[in-house]
């Protein structure tokens, strides 16, 4: 069995490949080394994925071309690629969309010229809920006031694999990822960010004055999700939440990080952000129900095994 993971050599997509690869199964990267953060780290992971036996594709999903060679002896598709980030996309929600709308259309196009591969889990948000949402989130809410341009180009996602799902008989999985965190956690997240400031001495930012809700979902968590829908796949379209199960404050967290570091962090005071959501909390009946989904990591042990993994990065 071949999965293809698109993002393979980013934060969520390199935790899948390696859990697949150690499954035994066979897996090709996609991945254009995007400069949202540092290319060199996700090199550096595509490397130690090669070494585990991942097939790399460096390809851009914004050029069709580059994605019949990637689909290859494919049978599924995670679909992980895209511009993350509210922030970036109200800077620039031109090159947003151009990745995550146009590029998801070209692989479900890419996907349609393979009549035997159908299979397709891709990777939405909670920020779909926008606006309009009540807590906890379940998936029947309308979604439908998005609070940034992020939000609404993974709506469109989702709009655009359910019309496959209609029209070509795609068995399609959307998963609203709850803000995710762990080793090789992203760099532009508040996690990854605080404890990488912490450990070299600096404070960090605070937007707003630290009211804003997080459901906060450790990596491992996600990757079972992500597992589960490619092991049961969705006999048509289906969107499923998955999160931690438990929610913090911004200052919580920040108090929860300086007990995993053994310190207190310093925090410098910033406005608060525009397009962030002021809450955020997933319902998980559905995905346990349709998954048999739980998560297992509590946000103390998860920010734990984080620490260790940032501190055994900076010794080397
Ligand atoms: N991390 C979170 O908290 C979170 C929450 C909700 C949803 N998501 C979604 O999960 C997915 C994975 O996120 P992540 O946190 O691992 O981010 P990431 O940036 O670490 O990984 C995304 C990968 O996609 C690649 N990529 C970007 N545009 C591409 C393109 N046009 N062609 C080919 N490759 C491209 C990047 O180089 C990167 O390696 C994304 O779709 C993101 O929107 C993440």
């Amino acid at each position: 069995m071949r999965t293809l993971v698109t993002g393979g050599a980013g934060f969520i997509g390199s935790h899948v490949a390696e859990r697949l690869l150690k499954r035994g199964e066979e897996v090709t990267l996609l991945d254009n080394f995007d400069p949202y953060y540092d290319p060199a780290i996700k090199r550096r992971t595509a490397a130690e994925l090669g070494a585990l036996g991942a097939r790399l594709v460096e390809a851009d999903l914004r050029e069709p071309a580059a994605l019949a060679e990637a689909l290859e002896g494919v049978e599924r598709v995670v679909h992980l690629a895209a511009r993350p980030g509210v922030r970036s996309s109200i800077e620039d929600p031109v090159l947003t969309f151009q990745s995550n709308v146009n590029g998801t259309l070209n692989l479900l196009e890419a996907m349609r010229a393979r009549p035997g591969l159908r299979h397709i889990v891709f990777a939405s948000s909670s920020s779909v809920y926008g606006g309009d949402a009540v807590a906890p989130f379940r998936e029947d809410q309308p979604a439908s006031r998005p609070l940034s341009p992020y939000a609404a180009s993974k709506r469109a996602c989702e709009h655009l694999a359910a019309s496959y799902a209609e029209l070509f008989e795609f068995r399609v999985t959307g998963l609203r990822f709850f803000t995710v965190y762990g080793p090789r956690g992203r760099p532009d997240m508040a996690i990854g960010k605080f404890i990488g400031l912490a450990l070299s001495g600096q404070p960090v930012p605070l937007y707003g004055d630290g009211s804003v809700v997080r459901d906060f979902t450790y990596v491992d968590d996600i990757v079972d999700g992500i597992v589960a829908a490619l092991d049961r796949p969705s006999p048509g379209f289906e969107v499923l939440n998955i999160g931690g199960g438990c929610t913090a404050t911004m200052r919580e967290l920040i108090d929860l990080i300086g007990a995993a570091l053994g310190s207190a962090l310093e925090v410098e005071r910033h406005p608060a952000a525009a397009g962030d959501m002021p809450k955020t909390h997933a319902d998980l009946t559905r995905v346990a129900e349709r998954l048999g989904f739980a998560s297992r990591v509590p946000l103390a042990e998860g920010l734990r095994r984080t620490v260790e993994w940032a501190r055994v990065q900076r010794a080397q």
